[in-house]
């Protein structure tokens, strides 16, 4: 990995808030992968704050760079990524820290629980024997000792028998009984930050649920902050403080759970929130996906990467990248040039359902009202100054 730094003196950070009292502040972050056909610029300007027992949710679609920027701060990203920005823990940079200083920070302060718990368990150890080693690795502790440990962590997260399922290995195990060993591990030494990235996008809804419970008793016990990574803005409702949404390798919107819920001010935001299912929905609150793909990460063109997907996308989109600015707040911010609009804007007023069919001939086919979505047809105009430049 190699890296430079490209960090603002200021006081605040692009989040909007202090940087005095953050524990975790990413400024700036940017990771690019040399390929065959050119740099894959997977992040492109990261910058938040995490302050103490606070939980920051990273919502955004495949490929956005949610796990990339996790790695980066953790410095867990091959040798051949480029790195360049500032992660600091408390005072210290982390970025181009020697691996070995890195690792105990690490073990010490920074965890980081994956998708799959299977990268993180190794299959020819018991649970409880792997539980005990990372306590030992940074503490001086008997073996017996680690492994009575071992089996409190392992009640905490709510195995049940735990002296005995300590001795089983891991594929002894259930899919969320994995995830909650592997939080059990994360919990070990007592870490300042966990990092959680999609923990449970592999398991079945109904453990999903008991998994998220597991890692809210883990933030209780541990008094760590969390940064939790998802697809589901649902997950992000229930447990987080903030919210940091991610298009194309950049934050497009940071607010609390609050502005981003009911004060979007980026459409993609809105598009996020019009995708999300809701029980309590009837028929007039269909789902509003938002239509096409995100860019190619290599050669980005000018302007907005989210222009091509926008329904109030204007010539200037096309030209100049907008910033993260303030919104509603100086801690809400957004990147769009036209957030002013967003003003009592509804998913539905931006994107329209592929079923539209109040708007479309009958006889349009699935592809032109797809079409018809990307270029903001009959959108426009509901917001106000739709249409002009
Ligand atoms: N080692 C690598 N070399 C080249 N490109 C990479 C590498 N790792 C990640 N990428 C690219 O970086 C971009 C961001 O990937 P990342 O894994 O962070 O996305 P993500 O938001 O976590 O997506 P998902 O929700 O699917 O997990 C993607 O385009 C991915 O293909
Ligand atoms: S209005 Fe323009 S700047 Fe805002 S999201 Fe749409 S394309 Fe991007
Ligand atoms: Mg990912």
């Amino acid at each position: 990995m190699t890296a430079s730094t490209g960090v603002s003196t200021s006081r605040n950070n692009s989040d909007g808030r202090s940087n005095d009292d953050a524990l975790l502040l990413v400024d700036n972050l940017s990771v690019g992968f040399p390929t065959e056909d050119g740099v894959v610029h997977a992040v492109r300007g990261v910058s938040y704050t995490l302050r103490p027992r606070e939980v920051l949710g990273i919502v955004g679609e495949s490929g956005s760079g949610k796990s990339v920027t996790s790695m980066a701060v953790m410095g867990l990203l091959p040798k051949s990524a480029q790195v360049s920005g500032s992660v600091r823990f408390r005072n210290d940079e982390l970025l181009g820290l020697s691996e070995s200083a890195l690792a105990k920070f690490r073990g010490e302060h920074l965890a980081m629980i994956f998708q799959d718990p299977m990268s993180s368990l190794n299959p020819v150890y018991t649970v409880g024997w792997q539980i005990a080693e990372a306590l030992r690795a940074h503490h001086d502790m008997s073996k017996d000792a680690a492994m009575t440990r071992a089996v409190e962590l392992l009640t905490t997260v709510g195995i049940p028998r735990a002296k005995e399922r300590a001795n089983n290995y891991p594929h002894e195990f259930s899919g969320g009984m994995r995830q909650r060993a592997v939080i059990a591990i994360a919990m070990a030494n007592d870490p300042d930050v966990i990092i959680a990235d999609e923990p449970t996008t592999a398991l079945d809804v109904t453990v999903q649920a008991q998994v998220l419970d597991t890692l809210t008793t883990a933030r209780h016990e541990t008094g760590a902050a969390m940064v939790l990574i998802t697809h589901d803005l649902g997950v992000v409702a229930g447990q987080a403080d903030r919210v940091l949404v991610m298009y194309a390798g950049k934050p497009v919107e940071i607010g609390s759970v609050d502005d981003i819920f009911y004060t979007p001010r980026m459409p993609y935001t809105l598009g996020l929130l019009g995708s999300l299912p809701r029980l309590d929905a009837g028929d007039a609150e269909r789902l509003t996906p938002i239509v096409g793909s995100p860019p190619s990460l290599i050669n980005l063109p000018p302007g907005c990467p989210f222009a091509p997907r926008c329904p109030i996308r204007q010539p200037i989109c096309d030209v100049e990248e907008p910033e993260l600015r303030p919104t509603t707040s100086a801690t809400h911010v957004a990147a769009c040039h036209f957030s002013e609009q967003l003003e009592g804007k509804s998913p539905a007023d931006l994107f329209q359902t592929s079923v539209a069919d109040d708007v479309l001939p009958e006889d349009a086919g699935e592809s032109e009202q797809q079409d018809r979505v990307v270029r903001g047809e009959e959108t426009a105009e509901q917001v106000p100054g739709g249409g002009q430049s």
